[in-house]
């Protein structure tokens, strides 16, 4: 039994939980530190007794200082800069810095920054010419970047040394840097067009866009609005808590693994449609639903449970995503320079008819960043395949801010959490001539 001691009393009174092992009698106080109750109070009432939470829902693996969510009042924050100020006045770079270093970078720090992460752009030949050479012709390019950025560790054996923070940062610098180069690449690779080297010349967003769009040019002039809106989405996109690729970067992490192989699997995680392949999922949706008319029943098989909105829906989310809100203006920003998307007419019919349902309202199901940052993203030209990997760039500021924030903890260990098995008790074995 589990009874909170200190709810709704006045300040001064100890918040705290009573648990009380009712088969014993025996109880144990645990205070309630930062909106939470450390798991050691069981442990001393019974180490054989689990908290069972699948998925999660109610557990915080860490103590974190990167990112602050509200889900209930649609807040976030990194490292206590509301997301709006953020994405309005600073740049993906400045964000990434913050998000890693704790702090907004001097003048002469964000140029140092930015002058490092320029020229850590370049990948090594072999990694172009052997390896992304080697994929099948029309390889999803989120496949060719979990491998991709996997391989950097075989380039850069250093990077095992995870104990030096010199070593550690450098592999830093490089993640955030190489990423837009792997993700052209990728790009490139699957459509079967060569690769363009970056252009240091170019700002972080510029550069990646030359790197994708660039074909006989000297030199590729990206429009500024696409640029600027771009860049907002990679601030959007730079870190989110303890979501699934996060979680599972700190998971591999944890291990000791060097950072490229644990971004990798953070990426596999962000492959996954459920995660950072939503808002692929969300425009494949759109299509299939096609015109205004077919919404209503696409909506109905939603509510058997024959289909899924999405873009909808958040596990800390309960009311409107602020990214979405912000991405929602972006869209209206870049489709005066792309022109209109014709999917958002069905978009934006559906969002309408959904948030006044009442399925949708009773299970606090709004949309989410990814609703709308699918139809910018077609509009600026990225197939859809791209969508994912357009996510991972910037997220990788985040994943490698959860790195170091991991290894600095001396309260984390190698993740390893436990089961309630529920299989059979022992049996004898029979050897296969005497199963029937
Ligand atoms: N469409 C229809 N029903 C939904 C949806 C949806 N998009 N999302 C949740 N529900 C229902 C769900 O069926 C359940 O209903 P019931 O209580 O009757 O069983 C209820 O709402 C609670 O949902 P849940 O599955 O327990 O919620 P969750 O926290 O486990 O899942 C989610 C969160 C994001 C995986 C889910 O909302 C979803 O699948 N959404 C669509 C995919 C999507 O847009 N993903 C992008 C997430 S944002 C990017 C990121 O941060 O990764």
């Amino acid at each position: 039994m589990i009874s909170g001691a200190g709810e709704g009393k006045g300040v001064g009174v100890a918040d705290s939980y009573t648990i009380i092992d009712n088969r014993t009698g025996k109880s144990v106080e645990v205070p309630i530190e930062n909106g939470g109750i450390s798991s050691r109070a069981l442990r001393e009432l019974d180490p054989n007794i689990f908290i069972y939470d699948p998925a999660f829902l109610q557990t915080a693996a860490c103590r974190s200082s990167i990112t602050f969510l509200d889900g209930d009042n649609g807040i976030l924050r990194y490292r206590g800069y509301p997301i709006q100020d953020l994405a309005e006045q600073s740049s993906y770079l400045e964000v990434a810095y913050l998000i890693v270093h704790g702090e907004l970078p001097s003048r002469a720090e964000f140029e140092k920054w930015t002058h490092d992460i320029t020229f850590h752009t370049y990948v090594h030949e072999n990694v172009r010419k052997r390896f992304m050479d080697g994929f099948h012709h029309d390889a999803h390019p989120m496949g060719i970047l979990v491998a991709t950025v996997g391989a950097l560790s075989t380039f850069y054996p250093e990077a095992k040394n995870i104990a030096d923070p010199e070593v550690r940062m450098r592999q830093v610098v490089r993640l955030i840097a190489k990423m837009p180069t792997l993700a052209a690449f990728a790009h490139r690779f699957s459509i079967g067009l060569p690769f363009v080297f970056p252009d240091n010349s170019l700002d972080f967003a510029s550069n990646f866009l030359s790197m994708m769009w660039k074909i006989a040019e000297p030199r590729f002039e990206s429009d500024p609005v696409l640029a600027r809106a771009l860049d907002q989405l990679f601030i959007l996109h730079a870190d989110h808590e303890q979501n699934c690729s996060t979680t599972a970067m700190r998971v591999v992490g944890s291990a000791h693994a060097d950072p490229f192989s644990s971004t990798a699997a953070a990426c596999a995680a962000l492959y996954g449609p459920l995660h950072g392949g939503a808002n692929e999922a969300v425009v494949r949706m759109l299509t299939e639903i096609g015109s205004l008319e077919n919404i209503e029943p696409f909506v109905a098989a939603v509510k058997e449970g024959k289909a899924r909105l999405m873009g909808f829906g958040h596990r800390v989310y309960k009311s409107y995503d602020p990214r979405a809100r912000i991405i929602k203006a972006t869209a209206e920003r870049v489709f005066e320079v792309t022109g209109r998307n014709p999917l958002l007419d069905i978009a934006l019919k559906l969002e309408e008819i959904a948030l006044a349902d009442e399925y949708f309202i009773s299970r606090r199901l709004y949309p989410n960043v990814d609703f709308y940052s699918g139809l910018i993203y077609q509009a600026m030209g990225f197939p859809v395949d791209m969508f994912p990997v357009l996510f991972a760039i910037p997220r990788t500021a985040g994943w490698v801010a959860h790195w170091l924030e991991l290894l600095g903890d001396p309260e984390q260990k190698i993740s390893r959490p436990r089961q309630i098995y529920v299989g059979p008790p022992e049996r004898p074995y029979v050897p296969i001539r005497d199963r029937n």
